[in-house]
């Protein structure tokens, strides 16, 4: 089995592909993405990101080029099935995707859909709700929970099916902080147990955590790298229209005065350490 899960071949996009001056929503984009990778992408509004997105599980097919999902290529209608098995999507509105009334049976919904015998749901549908927190919650009306709960319903519901990679369009941009964070846990336990996740953004320091950032402009790859090396570049960064984390941001600031100062620093007790080692001699 190869360790390659998703291949985006020279992809460009037209929502109007009969007209060709249409503005191309992506342009000649090439991107592999691993087995058990989280990555991370990136931009600002109309940058192509959702895009992108559908294009990973065959809701979108691109105009030119071709997507590869394991050994299945989207254009194909026969393999869309195990596609959508494979790649499940989380979006920005989990309302949109509530569809029973109560929680467990929301979860239940994709697998009996997918035709998972009764014994193996039950199973499946504890699994997913331990795994997101809330299976204490299992038999209320979905929409009793707040914002950040029906997110990770949302998700339950999808890692039900048992996809080997979970796509999240802004998933967290409607969640308070602690939702958002909840929500992160979520995908850090869910990646450490092997799940491929690809989660799109407007926060950079919610990247932080993948493995790899790719940020998007006017539906080209502008920048990627590991956050370390992306976060490092506060001017290209800048020049793109995109907030710094503020710690990469103080720590690219002092490498400009200072050039031996690390730029590429990621957390607070990196940025403490640094500061601190060259304490004596910030001080005449
Ligand atoms: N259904 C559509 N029909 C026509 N054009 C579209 C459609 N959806 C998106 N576009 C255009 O395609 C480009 C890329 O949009 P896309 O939604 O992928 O960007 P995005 O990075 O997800 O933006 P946002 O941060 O606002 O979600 C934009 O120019 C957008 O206007
Ligand atoms: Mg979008």
């Amino acid at each position: 089995m190869s360790d390659l899960l998703i291949r985006v071949e020279g992809v460009s996009f037209s929502y109007r592909p009969e007209d060709s001056t249409a503005p191309l929503a992506l342009k000649d984009i090439n991107l592999t993405i691993a087995r058990g990778e989280y990555v991370a992408i990136i931009g600002h509004n109309g940058s192509g990101k959702s895009t992108l997105a559908r294009h990973l599980n065959a809701l979108l097919v691109p105009t030119r080029g071709d997507v590869w999902v394991g050994p299945w290529n989207t254009r194909d209608a026969r393999c869309r099935r195990d596609i959508r098995r494979t790649v499940g999507m989380v979006f920005q509105v989990p309302d949109n995707q509530i569809v029973a009334t109560t929680v467990e049976d929301d979860v239940a919904f994709g697998p009996e859909n997918l035709g998972v015998p009764e014994e193996e749901l039950a199973v499946r549908v504890r699994e997913a709700l331990e795994t997101v927190g809330l299976w204490e919650e299992r038999r209320r009306p979905p929409h009793q929970l707040s914002a950040g709960q029906k997110q990770r319903l949302a998700i339950a519901g999808v890692i039900a099916m048992r996809p080997e990679c979970l796509v999240l369009d802004e998933a967290t941009s409607l969640l308070d902080p602690q939702g958002r964070a909840d929500l992160l846990a979520t995908l850090r336990r869910l990646h450490a147990a092997g799940t491929t996740i690809v989660a799109i953004t407007h926060h950079m320091a919610e990247a932080t955590e993948a493995d790899r950032v790719i940020i998007l402009e006017a539906g080209r790859i502008a920048l990627q790298g590991t956050p370390r090396e992306v976060f490092a570049r506060a001017e290209a960064l800048e020049r793109l229209g995109l907030d710094v984390p503020p710690v990469s941001a103080l720590a690219n600031a002092l490498h400009r005065r200072r050039p031996d100062f690390p730029a590429d620093l990621l957390t607070v007790s990196e940025l403490a350490e640094a500061v601190a080692e060259r304490w004596t001699e910030a001080v005449p």
